[in-house]
């Protein structure tokens, strides 16, 4: 399987070494070529601030709802530490707060959007998913764990169907190394400069649920119902025979959308 063109694209300890984030996401990267997942190596390291590990392959890449994330040669896949949560921001608000950082970053590259909670997703397609971790204090004191996976120059194959990824869209292959930069410039951005009012209207302008049918399994049923709005905590309000519910995680497809 061919996966580049140019290799000069690819994520590189060099290449990345010449590049330097503007904030503090990033203000330390560290690289490796394969790891089993970025978060099991994150938590080896010294905590501070948005230290990121970033590899080029995952062996056991993990995905939300204890999924596995399909890691191989193209993607980009790294984890950063929040130990010090922005006091702008709820900490159940931080993963909202990062997908609108990663939203705007692969924005410039490709017209996405956000499904909720955190996909970004291209013309009915998933091209990027993040996932949040917390860990116990006496783990490893305390700290937001954000893990995030570009489909950057992978090529899928059908048995991932709902899968896409920006090479495959935009039809030209990106430099991994540019675009990691863009997007933990962004997420720098959107969570040490931007209020969580501003916050979620971006994200509301941004996120196809809301105004859509939607799916989902609520309190153990398959239910069905109108995505009306996305709440000030992250949370889905679902307008389902004539009740309004809130809902806190788990999946939802969106009618026309990858379910
Ligand atoms: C999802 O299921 O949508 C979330 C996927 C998150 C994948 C990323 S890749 C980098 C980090 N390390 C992992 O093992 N998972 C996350």
């Amino acid at each position: 399987m061919q996966v580049y063109n140019d290799t000069n694209n690819r994520l590189s300890k060099k290449a990345l070494s010449a590049l330097k984030s503007k904030g503090i996401i990033g203000s330390s990267v560290f690289f490796y070529d394969e790891l089993s997942s970025t978060f099991d190596k994150i938590r080896e390291l010294p905590q501070k601030d948005g230290l990121t590990v970033v590899c080029a392959k995952q062996t056991n890449g993990v995905g939300r709802l204890g999924r596995s994330w399909e890691s191989t040669l193209g993607g980009v896949y790294f984890s950063f530490v929040i130990k010090n949560i922005p006091p702008a921001f709820e900490m159940q608000f931080i993963t909202t707060v990062c997908a609108l950082g990663v939203c705007r970053a692969l924005s410039k590259y490709v017209p996405c959007h956000i499904k909720w909670p955190n996909d970004i997703v291209v013309n009915g397609k998933k091209i990027c998913g993040i996932l949040t971790k917390c860990y116990a204090p006496s783990d490893v004191a305390g700290a937001l764990y954000v893990g995030v996976g570009i489909n950057a120059n992978n090529n899928f194959s059908s048995s991932l169907p709902y899968a896409s990824s920006i090479k495959a869209v935009s039809g030209s292959e990106v430099n991994e190394n540019a675009l990691l930069l863009d997007v933990l410039n962004s997420i720098d951005d959107v969570l040490y400069s931007l209020s969580a009012e501003d916050v979620l209207n971006e994200y509301r302008q941004k996120c196809i649920n809301i105004g859509k049918e939607v799916s989902l399994v609520y309190e153990r049923e398959e239910i069905q119902g109108v995505c009306l709005n996305i709440l000030k905590d992250g949370s889905m309000e679902v307008l389902s025979q004539a009740k309004k519910l809130i809902v806190n995680s788990g999946e939802v497809s969106v009618k026309g959308i990858y379910s």
